[in-house]
């Protein structure tokens, strides 16, 4: 069984994906983090990110790799650098939404994605999972909350990794960062009409792990 959890920034996708992926024992798959290492690099080599072409070139010429440490924990490479905690910055995320809206970047991930999925049992997150990615996906959940539930969330977040920033600028860039995410021509994200939409605002983690589980099994 294949299970796509897809919905907007901060939504609470990758700690719940996480958490479902455990308990079943299934391979947890963060699809945003390849995007946000592409976005790393092209910052990092200063690549300019409106040059579609030289975006999609340098993708092509590198390697992006997930791999688990012994703590079963996931870490993204660009090449063989372990980028993990360098791609979770706001800077990142907002060159992520914009290499993401690339048709050629996306051809090029899709493959990847496909790929590491092939297996099965994967728990996939991310915009498009369940629309492209794995439209066979015998679980497809759609993730939301408010948005300033998901800008208080991820304002907690960065606080903990020390970085600062305040409750109104996070809001407008998630705010940009999801319009640009629903506006782009391929692969825009929009829940699938067969997915099972949930809105967490005011839930707890285990509440939504839960509901996710109960799905699983219905389906299973
Ligand atoms: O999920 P996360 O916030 O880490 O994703 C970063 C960005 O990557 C998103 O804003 C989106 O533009 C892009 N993305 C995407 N398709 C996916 C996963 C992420 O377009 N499947």
């Amino acid at each position: 069984m294949n299970i796509a959890i897809d919905g907007p920034a901060g939504a609470g996708k990758s700690t719940v994906a996480k958490l479902v992926a455990e308990q079943l024992e299934y391979l947890y798959i963060d699809t945003g983090s390849m995007y946000r290492a592409l976005a790393w690099a092209v910052i990092t080599k200063q690549v300019d990110v409106e040059a579609e072409q030289a975006v999609s070139d340098l993708l092509k010429q590198n390697h992006i790799t997930l791999k688990r440490d012994t703590d079963n924990q996931q870490h993204i490479f660009w090449n063989d650098e372990d980028v993990t905690d360098r791609i979770r910055t706001p800077e990142v995320s907002k060159f992520a939404s914009v290499v993401a809206s690339y048709a050629p970047v996306r051809e090029q991930m899709l493959v990847l994605q496909r790929e590491l999925a092939v297996a099965g049992n994967v728990v996939m997150d991310g915009r498009d999972i369940g629309t492209h990615v794995l439209p066979d996906a015998e679980v497809k959940i759609f993730l939301t909350a408010s948005i300033r539930e998901r800008a208080e969330r991820r304002l907690q977040e960065l606080l903990q990794k020390g970085h600062q920033t305040d409750l109104a600028a996070l809001e407008a860039e998630i705010a940009e960062r999801d319009k640009r995410d629903m506006e782009r021509e391929v692969a825009p994200l929009r829940q699938a009409d067969d997915a099972v939409l949930i809105d967490t605002t005011g839930m707890t983690i285990p509440q939504v792990v839960e509901r996710i589980l109960e799905i699983c099994k219905r389906s299973g």
